[in-house]
C-alpha cells in the first residue's frame, strides 16, 4: 500500500537566518536554495521579502531560480507585507505565501494590543489578499502552542475559508511537550469542520529540546508537513533539524503511515555548506551529521558491528550521504577523479571554469597533504567559492607572522586595498591575533570581532583549518571564512572575506529587527 506523502518545507533561510549571527548573503542564500533543490525539498522558505530590500532581492533570486521546490514567502498579516511577498515571488515556477498573526491571549493582549475579533478578522483578510498573488496560501497562528484550542478552532476554520491551504501551528516559543503538542493536532484535524480542506503543518522551536519530538508527534497525530531547517538552524534554540525528521521517518517506518520524498543523501553536503555559510559549527555528537554520528569507539560496538552491522547501526552512513571509503583521493589523483567524486558527494559547479579553480586547490592541497578526505573537498569548496562569490575590495596578497618562545607575536601583511597595495605590520596575543591587528592598521573598518572559531577539518596536524570570523558594524554581522593548513593564513582569509561582505553597502539588515516590537 503506497503511503501518503509527508511535505518537506525547510526554513533554514528564513527563520534559520533569525539565528543571532547567522547572516547570509543572497548570494550565500542562493547557493544553499540550490542544494536544497538537489536535496528535493518541497518548499523552501526563501526569506522575509518585506524584512528589506537585500532579503526581497534575495527571495526573488531564489524564486528565479529554483524551479523543482516551491518557493516560499513569510508576511506578517497586512498589506505592506503580502504585497511584497506576492512581488518578490511573481517570477517563481510555483509560489507559496505564509502569512502569519499571533493567537495567544498574552500576544494579542501585550503586543498586538488587539481583541481576538479584530484578530480574526485581520487574518481572513491577509489571507483573502494574498490569494490575488497564489491559490498556495499557509496561515500560521503565532504563538499556537500557548493559544487556547477554542481560539484556534475559530480562527483556522474561517482562514481555511477564506482561502488558506496549509495550516501550520507553531510552537514559537518551544513551550509545548510531545503528548500536547500531538494532541492539539489531532483535535484541531477533529474538531475544525473544514480541516479537509487543509494540510496541517508542524514548526517547533526547540527551547527545551522537544522540536523534532514534538513535531513528529504532530505526524502521529495527522500532520503532513514539517516545517524544519538545516542542521536546527532557528530562532533561539533553533527549529526541528531537517536531518533528523528525515531520518526519523525513513528509518521507522513502521510507525509512520506516511515517507518523505527528499533524496538522504544529500544531507552531509547541504549540512556542511549551511555550517559554513552561517559559521556555525556542528557539534561532534549531533545525531545523523555529527562528526561522530557514525563513528565506534568501544571495542564491543567495533566487534559487534564487524560481525553483524545491525547490532549498534540503525541507519547506513552512505543514506545520509557519508562516504564508507573515507580516503579519497591523493596528489596523483586527476581531474575526472576529482570531478567524479564531486558527483558522487551531490557538488554542482557552475561549469567548466569552476570546476578547473576547484581542481587546482585540491592540487595544491594535495602537494601538502598525502590524503585527501570528503571533509577536505567540503573544506576546499566553501573556501573556494566564498573566495569566487564575493567582489574583492581587499586581496590578500602576503603574510609574515612570527611566534617565539619569549617574544612578542609580531605580524606584517601586504593588501591590495582601495585598489592600491599596502603593508603594514602589528604585534598581539598571539599570531593570529597580530595579523588581525595589523589588517585593521590598514583598512581600519572598526568592526566588532564577535566570533573566531577553527576546526580542524580531518584528524592529523596536516589537517586543513577551516576558520570563521564573525564581524559586525552597525548593527550589520556578516561572517568570513578561510580554510588552509596554515591556520594562520586561513585566519587572515577569513577575516578578509567577512571585511569583503561588510565593505560592500548592503540594503540587507537582520531579519529579526524587523520582526522587533511586532
Ligand atoms: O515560530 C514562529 O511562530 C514562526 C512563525 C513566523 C511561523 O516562525
Ligand atoms: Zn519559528
Amino acid at each position: 500500500m503506497s503511503k501518503e506523502k509527508l511535505i518537506i518545507f525547510d526554513t533554514t533561510l528564513r527563520d534559520g537566518e533569525q539565528s543571532p549571527g547567522a547572516a547570509m548573503t543572497a548570494e550565500e542564500k542562493l547557493r544553499i536554495a540550490k542544494a536544497l533543490e538537489r536535496m528535493k525539498v518541497d518548499i523552501i522558505e526563501a526569506g522575509f521579502p518585506v524584512s528589506s530590500e537585500g532579503d526581497f532581492a534575495a527571495v526573488q533570486g531564489i524564486a528565479r531560480t529554483i524551479k523543482d521546490s516551491v518557493i516560499c514567502g513569510l508576511a506578517r498579516a497586512n498589506k505592506l507585507d503580502i504585497d511584497k511577498a506576492g512581488e518578490a515571488l511573481k517570477d517563481a515556477n510555483a509560489s507559496r505565501i505564509h502569512t502569519f498573526i499571533a493567537t495567544s491571549p498574552l500576544h494579542m493582549r501585550e503586543k498586538l494590543f488587539m481583541e481576538p475579533d479584530e484578530v480574526v478578522e485581520q487574518a481572513v483578510k491577509s489571507v483573502k489578499l494574498a490569494r490575488q498573488y497564489t491559490d498556495n496560501i499557509e496561515f500560521s497562528p503565532e504563538d499556537a502552542g500557548r493559544s487556547e484550542l477554542d481560539f484556534l478552532c475559530r480562527i483556522i476554520e474561517q482562514v481555511i475559508d477564506a482561502g488558506a491551504t496549509t495550516i501550520n501551528i507553531p510552537d514559537t516559543v518551544g513551550y509545548n511537550l510531545p503528548e500536547q503538542y500531538g494532541n492539539t493536532i489531532r483535535q484541531l484535524i477533529e474538531r475544525v469542520p473544514n480541516s479537509d480542506k487543509a494540510i496541517f503543518s508542524t514548526h517547533c522551536h526547540n527551547d527545551l529540546g522537544l522540536a523534532v519530538a514534538n513535531s513528529l508527534a504532530g505526524v502521529m497525530n495527522g500532520a503532513r508537513q514539517v516545517e524544519c531547517s538545516v542542521n536546527g538552524l532557528g530562532e533561539r534554540a533553533g527549529n526541528a533539524a531537517l536531518e533528523e525528521i528525515v531520518m526519523a521517518v525513513r528509518t521507522r517506518q513502521d510507525l509512520f503511515s506516511c515517507d518523505v520524498s527528499v533524496d538522504s543523501t544529500q544531507i552531509m553536503t547541504c549540512s556542511k555548506l549551511v555550517s559554513s555559510i552561517t559559521g556555525f559549527a556542528i557539534q561532534p555528537n549531533k545525531a545523523i551529521v555529527g562528526a561522530n554520528a557514525f563513528a565506534h569507539e568501544s571495542g564491543i560496538h567495533q566487534d559487534g558491528v564487524l560481525k553483524s552491522r545491525e547490532t549498534y547501526e540503525i541507519m547506513l552512513a552512505e543514506d545520509v550521504g557519508l562516504s564508507s571509503n573515507k580516503i579519497v583521493l591523493g596528489k596523483l589523483s586527476g581531474r575526472s577523479a576529482f570531478k567524479n567524486r564531486l558527483e558522487a558527494l551531490g557538488v554542482e559547479l557552475d561549469g567548466e571554469q569552476e570546476l578547473n579553480s576547484a581542481f587546482r586547490k585540491f592540487k595544491d592541497l594535495a602537494d601538502k597533504k598525502s590524503e585527501i578526505f570528503d571533509e577536505d573537498i567540503h573544506a576546499i569548496l566553501s573556501d573556494f567559492q566564498v573566495t569566487e562569490a564575493v567582489n574583492e575590495v581587499v586581496e590578500l596578497v602576503s603574510l609574515k607572522a612570527s611566534s617565539e618562545t619569549g617574544e612578542v607575536p609580531e605580524a606584517s601583511i601586504t593588501l591590495v586595498y582601495d585598489g592600491t597595495e599596502q603593508s603594514a605590520s602589528a604585534t598581539g596575543g598571539g599570531p593570529v591575533d597580530a595579523v588581525f591587528t595589523a589588517i585593521e592598521s590598514i583598512v581600519s573598518s572598526t568592526a566588532n570581532l564577535k566570533l573566531y572559531s577553527v576546526n580542524n577539518v580531518t584528524e592529523g596536524t596536516d589537517s586543513l583549518g577551516e576558520v570563521t570570523v564573525r564581524l559586525e558594524l552597525g548593527g550589520r554581522v556578516v561572517n568570513g571564512l578561510g580554510a588552509d593548513t596554515d591556520i594562520v593564513k586561513a585566519s587572515a582569509k577569513a577575516y578578509v572575506n567577512a571585511l569583503n561582505k561588510l565593505l560592500v553597502p548592503s540594503e540587507k539588515i537582520h531579519p529579526r529587527e524587523a520582526l522587533d516590537g511586532v
